[in-house]
């Protein structure tokens, strides 16, 4: 027994020493300090996800600006200087921003490869959802989620009388339940059957849509789905409602549904369910935890919550509307929509509060990265990463990072402002929750679109209370750090009520 053991911990012993002689990478002239961590393969990946922000910030302290860790196999180069993004994002000849994006969504969703050069597409997917979220296509996108919006949010008519008091819930939950239906509908159009059969529909996918979503993290990391059944089976039903033929019998389908089916041409039905349900986490993922804190840290702040019911008061006042539960909805266009500048700056606080995306490009080849802190040698396939939330948390760029101010991006004319310095000098990346430059968000235009809208109709029709009124702020939910909005680790009670109108 003794010698059993014995011989293994020499076969453990010798393996960690070749690991160290022969697989560690060692740093060579011109490249970034590197930390490879004491755990093979996994390198500091442990560090890392237990909480990025103050890795990355012990690791700036040590090193500086740009320095390489170990992750899960891969050499991560990391750009933390913010007046550096500007030149990374200027090296795109040398570096690939489909290989990753298009791997993690092959892993978590279970398609085939969508890059064109494989064959499956039609064209580049990337452009699809440019042209089917923005310019003319989102006039239709936030028609639609104004009505969707109206639906899950407004009450039925009801007399006067027998309008009901104060409802307490959850706001997280409320978030999510209100922009999970609108915004399904949004997408994936009308159930034609009827009222019952399309909230049965909704509930049952909500209720999928949480299982799935609560290990994604564990998906993109590398996990295969069948390790957790429920999960599993959760993506299997959703992607049975949005296969060709039961969206057939929808009504109302969105552009970019529609577009994907004829892009994807050469996939089978199934495979283009799956796609669909990308599109389905894409859209929902960070939206609902952004609408959450958006309401959240307005209700907070009397300050905001004055501010912004005057814009909204006044912008109804100017389109000759009024919020009413017997006249017709309240319906505002792009350009309405677009001229409110104080409900921008409350989304756009609560967002750089709350976000912390990882910004990731592949090296297509060996090259030098020139950037103003000076010139780094990177080795194929290694990746370069930047992660904006050390930018959003930068005492010098925003005084009191995590402070919420709500007017911290209205200039001296109450416009929205856009100068915003870094050791003196003007930056040109300074918000960046929905990432940059090639892989920057096609759906960020209409995120911010039904935000507002949904801000709107609850200051419209809804009296609204926290039910502590000193509530503390809930912490963010670190373990999705990397993947955009941080949901609360736990929710926050709030009320409502109809108001006389
Ligand atoms: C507050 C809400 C949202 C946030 C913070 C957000 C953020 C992001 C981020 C950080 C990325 C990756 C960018 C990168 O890798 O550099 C992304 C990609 C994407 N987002 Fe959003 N997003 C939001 C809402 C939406 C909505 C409503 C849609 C509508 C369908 C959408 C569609 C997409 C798509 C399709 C991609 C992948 C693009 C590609 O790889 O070609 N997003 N989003």
């Amino acid at each position: 027994m003794m010698t059993i053991s014995l011989i293994w911990g020499i076969v453990i012993a010798v393996g960690c020493c070749l690991w160290l002689i022969l697989g560690m990478r060692r740093r060579q002239m011109g490249e970034p300090p590197l930390e490879n961590g004491l755990i093979p393969y996994l390198g500091c990946a442990l560090q890392f996800g237990a909480n990025p922000l103050e890795f990355l910030r012990a690791n700036q302290r040590k090193h500086g600006h740009v320095f390489t860790c170990k992750l899960m196999g891969n050499y991560v180069h990391f750009i933390t200087n913010p007046l550096s993004y500007h030149k990374v994002l200027c090296h795109g000849k040398y570096l690939d921003w489909k290989k990753f994006h298009f791997t993690t969504s092959a892993k978590a969703f279970g398609h085939s490869s969508i890059d064109p050069s494989d064959g499956n597409t039609t064209e580049n997917i990337n452009k699809t959802f440019i042209r089917t979220l923005q310019g003319e296509a989102l006039n239709a996108l936030t028609e639609a989620m104004m009505e969707n919006l109206h639906l899950a949010i407004r009450p039925p008519v009801v007399p006067k009388s027998q309008m009901p008091a104060w409802v307490t819930e959850g706001m997280y939950s409320f978030c999510y339940r209100v922009m999970f239906e609108a915004g399904y509908l949004t997408f994936f159009g009308r159930d034609l059957t009827g009222q019952d059969a399309q909230k049965a529909l909704i509930l049952n996918n909500l209720d999928n849509f949480k299982q799935f979503d609560k290990i994604f993290p564990a998906l993109v990391a590398g996990l295969p789905i069948r390790v957790f059944k429920t999960a599993y089976h959760a993506r299997e039903k959703m992607e049975q409602d949005l296969r060709h033929q039961t969206l057939g019998k929808r009504d109302h389908i969105s552009e970019v549904i529609r577009f994907l089916n004829y892009t994807l041409s050469t996939l089978d039905d199934m495979e283009k369910a799956k796609i669909h349900l990308a599109v389905l986490w894409a859209s929902q993922a960070n939206t609902i935890p952004a609408t959450f804190w958006s309401l959240f840290q307005m209700m907070r702040s009397p300050e905001a919550m004055k501010a912004a019911t005057e814009e909204v008061n006044k912008t109804l006042e100017n389109a000759g509307q009024k919020a009413s539960f017997e006249d017709s909805p309240i319906c505002l266009n792009q350009k309405q929509l677009n001229d409110m500048p104080v409900l921008d700056s409350i989304i756009k606080e609560a967002l750089r509060l709350s976000s912390a995306s990882l910004n990731i490009r592949t090296a297509k080849e060996d090259f030098t990265l020139h950037l103003p802190d000076g010139s780094y040698n990177i080795r194929k396939d290694d990746i370069v990463a930047l992660y904006p939330q050390l930018m959003h948390l930068d005492p010098e760029i925003y005084p009191e990072p995590l402070t919420f101010k709500y007017d911290r991006y209205l200039d001296e004319n109450a416009k929205t402002k856009t100068t915003f310095c870094s050791n003196g000098l003007k930056m040109k990346y300074y918000y960046m929750p929905f990432g940059s430059g090639a892989t920057i968000c096609p759906g960020r235009l209409f995120a911010v679109q039904e935000i507002k809208q949904f801000l709107i109709l609850m200051l419209s029709y809804f009296e609204l209370e926290l039910v502590e009124s000193h509530e503390k702020c809930p912490s963010l939910d670190q373990s999705r750090a990397g993947l955009g909005i941080l949901p609360p680790v736990n929710d926050i009670e709030f009320k409502y009520k109809l108001k006389h109108l």
